[in-house]
């Protein structure tokens, strides 16, 4: 596939390898918060995919949130700065609330959204992102459910943008070169 006639990408991770971790992460989590109070939460925009097929992979009763962080604004690295442009609808306070992050790089994304979380004194946090790229983390950045570890190159796809598009692949892809 290409955009502007200038980008090749090559496949990273194919639909089957992400369906079948994603299964396994949602049954993880489906075991863990099995009767209780669970708000999952949805980090805007790259998670979305990721988030609607892992909530599907869990048969227990979860509210649905979202919220929207920007750090990239659309480029290949992160400006450091996390601007929340979308807050949570609800309340958390004393519920057990899952952040679903499509990728961890510097990881000043999700330490930004658990501290923000957690002001609001919900019962647990937990965390899961499908990618993490341990080498790019600028901050320490514990996290109890990791898809993949991936290198330290940019990817798009499976709700992954570059300058907002190829969100829609249903794989992750490297950029293998930009003319
Ligand atoms: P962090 O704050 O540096 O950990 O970055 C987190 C956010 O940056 C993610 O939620 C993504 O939106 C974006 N991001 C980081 N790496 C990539 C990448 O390789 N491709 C596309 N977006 C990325």
């Amino acid at each position: 596939m290409e955009h502007a006639g200038s980008i090749k990408l090559t496949t990273f991770l194919t639909e089957k390898q992400i369906q079948e971790k994603v299964r396994s992460i949602g049954a993880a989590l489906s075991d863990r918060f099995r009767g209780k109070d669970v708000v999952a939460v949805c980090v805007l925009k790259g998670s979305f995919m990721f988030y609607a097929d892992l909530i599907r992979e869990m048969d227990i009763d979860i509210a649905c949130e979202f919220c929207g962080l920007s750090s990239y604004h659309g480029g290949l690295r992160s400006t450091g700065e996390v601007r929340l442009t979308l807050d949570l609808n609800s309340p958390v306070r004393d519920r057990h609330v899952i952040l679903i992050e499509d990728i961890v790089d510097t990881g000043l994304t999700m330490n930004f959204l658990k501290a923000h979380v957690e002001a609001r004194k919900p019962k647990s946090i937990t965390t899961a992102a499908l990618l993490l790229k341990p080498h790019a983390l600028k901050v320490e950045c514990p996290l109890d459910h990791v898809g993949f570890e991936i290198p330290n190159d940019f990817v798009v796809g499976y709700g992954l943008d570059y300058q907002g598009y190829y969100r829609n692949l249903p794989y992750v892809a490297q950029i293998q070169s930009i003319n």
